[in-house]
């Protein structure tokens, strides 16, 4: 039987390209066709040398009548606000798509064009998207047409808090997340913020105070397992690695907990679900735990000092934060196992 063919739109930036890695071992489907916008190439190892000698595909123009022809499924890898339009002629021509940006993520027009600074370009396409965390919304991704693939900070930030504001163990109100990002967060056009001198040796806190753009995408993932979506403080921060987000968020408990309490309640939530390692009490997440891998590491801990639980999460910004939960989520769009082709543990160290 043929396999499913995929072509990835954007296959020349940090996303694309980790993307490309990820499905050329993935058994289920078959690349074949890559686009971008100026990086063209007769073949992807000239623009990605990586792939010299796995894969011979050009890296053509962008046209959605030729990918149409040659591919059932795209991943589109592309800027927000470029996304838009590609996915909306895609899904035109009956393609199922996995949009790694953020133009399908948050469901209010209004929200989006507050965060955004524009109107959303497509608002009957945003009704048909479907959020891609699995862990949360598994059921709905496997009859989605059009996937819109989370953010790398909120994956890292919510996966830990989903289980504890869903039993009922924190209060939702006054949450507070710091995490860390590596500097192919900012993918791959050159610029002075993530200049080698600039970033090598520093650690950088930007966007704080309620300015970043995935605040209100964290708030919507933990308002499902709520009455409402709460609000967050969340600060970002730079940090000198080329992968990893770890993330921690502090929370306050609802009644007197222990560590093991909480790792017993996301063990529970998150049984079943192969992306998902909840650490023991007391071992604390580390990045390279989990670095080229599509894992994302729990870990809780109680200051009952002061009255505060922290929860913890790491992932590789580009496997678990991007290409590896858009092919987990087109896994489970295509009716494939939802842990095929992502298996692997991390590159450590
Ligand atoms: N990096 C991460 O950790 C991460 C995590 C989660 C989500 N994301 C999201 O994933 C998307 C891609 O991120 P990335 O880090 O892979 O970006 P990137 O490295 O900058 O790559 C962007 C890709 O899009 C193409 N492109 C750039 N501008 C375009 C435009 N105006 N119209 C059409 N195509 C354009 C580029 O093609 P050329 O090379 O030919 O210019 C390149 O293939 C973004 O929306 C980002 O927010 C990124």
């Amino acid at each position: 039987m043929a396999l499913p063919r995929v072509a990835i739109v954007g296959a020349t930036g940090y996303t694309g390209a980790e993307l490309l890695r990820i499905l050329l071992q993935h058994p289920g489907v078959e690349v074949t066709a890559l686009a971008a916008r100026e990086k063209l190439a007769p073949r992807v190892s000239a623009v990605l040398p990586s792939f010299t000698g796995l894969c011979d595909l050009p890296i053509e123009a962008f046209d959605a009548d030729a990918l149409a022809a040659k591919a059932d499924v795209a991943f589109c890898a592309l800027p927000h606000g470029a996304s838009v339009a590609c996915v909306s002629a895609l899904h035109a021509r009956g393609m199922k798509v996995l949009d790694l940006s953020a133009d399908f993520r948050l469901r209010s027009v209004d929200l989006y064009q507050q965060w955004y600074g524009a109107a959303h370009a497509a608002p009957e396409l945003l009704a048909q998207a479907v959020y891609g965390l699995p862990e949360l919304h598994r059921e709905k991704i496997r009859g989605a047409t059009l996937v819109a693939v989370p953010g790398c900070y909120p994956t890292a930030s919510t996966l830990p808090l989903l289980p504890l504001l869903a039993a009922g163990l924190v209060r939702p109100e006054g949450i507070i997340i710091h995490a860390l990002s590596g500097v192919s967060g900012g993918g791959r056009t050159p610029a002075a913020a993530y200049h080698f001198p600039e970033t090598s040796e520093g650690a950088r806190l930007y966007k704080v105070a309620g300015t970043h753009r995935h605040t209100p995408e964290i708030e919507q993932v933990l308002g499902d397992v709520l009455p409402a979506a709460p609000t967050v403080t969340f600060t970002p921060t730079l940090a000198p690695m080329t992968r990893g987000i770890l993330s921690t968020q502090y929370a306050t408990p609802t009644r007197e907990l222990r560590a093991v309490d909480l790792v017993e309640a996301a063990r529970a939530y998150y049984a079943g679900s192969p992306s998902v390692a909840v650490l023991d009490a007391g071992v604390l997440p580390d990045t390279l735990w989990v670095r080229g891998s599509n894992r994302a590491m729990l870990g809780y801990a109680v200051d009952a000092r002061a009255n505060r639980v922290v929860a913890m999460g790491v992932i590789d910004n580009l496997v678990k934060g991007a290409s590896g939960q858009a092919v987990q989520c087109m896994n489970l769009a295509l009716g494939l196992d939802e842990g095929a082709g992502l298996r692997g543990s991390a590159v450590f160290p």
